[in-house]
């Protein structure tokens, strides 16, 4: 792997919670009245986000569900080729709410939302925390995207370069060095 330096801190923890709140704020106000939801968590980079969002939905009864996608494998520039595992839980007839660290050239939701819709869940909605709508090939909007940024490759708060990370409480810009 090559060396890596933090460049800037895009977002404090702090910043992220504000975002975090600010969504969970709009989802509730959209669900108002909803009995259940199924939250589905995009691994691995959607883990601490989806673990803050969840804890401020009001929603009474709420399955969190887990899904494996990657479109980078190892490199900080996309493959191209979208792996998207099978869903845990049953989604059909239930409010799916898919929860997403980043949208960057939007393969990796298009292709979840194609197979998830194959599933007939009653209704399907997509949250990401971050989105680079610069980098966007194909044809994707969120319903929720809590930070538009240009384009700047991030790690932190789920979001890993190379698998690495993730497990910084927050948002930064790397620079390689090669
Ligand atoms: P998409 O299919 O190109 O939209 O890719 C989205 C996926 O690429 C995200 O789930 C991330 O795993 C990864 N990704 C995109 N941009 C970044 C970034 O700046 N840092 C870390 N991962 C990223
Ligand atoms: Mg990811």
């Amino acid at each position: 792997m090559r060396g890596m330096t933090i460049k800037k801190i895009m977002f404090t923890e702090e910043e992220l919670g504000g975002i975090v709140s600010e969504l969970a704020d709009k989802i509730n106000s959209d669900l108002c009245g909803a009995e259940s939801l199924t939250v589905l968590c995009v691994l691995k980079g959607a883990v601490m986000f989806t673990a803050d969002l969840v804890r401020r939905l009001n929603v009474p009864d709420i399955r969190i569900e887990f899904i494996r996608a990657s479109s980078y494998g190892k490199s900080d520039v996309s493959s191209g080729e979208v792996s998207v595992g099978d869903a845990t839980g049953d989604i059909r007839g239930r409010d799916v709410l898919v929860v997403e660290d980043i949208i960057d050239t939007g393969r990796t939701l298009n292709s979840l939302k194609e197979r998830l819709l194959n599933m007939r869940p009653k209704s399907l909605r997509f949250c990401g925390l971050f989105d680079k709508p610069s980098r966007r090939i194909a044809d994707f909007k969120a319903d929720y995207v809590g930070a538009v940024i240009p384009d700047e490759f991030i790690v932190g708060y789920g979001l890993d370069y190379a698998e690495c990370y993730r497990h910084l409480p927050y948002v930064a810009v790397i620079e390689l060095n090669s």
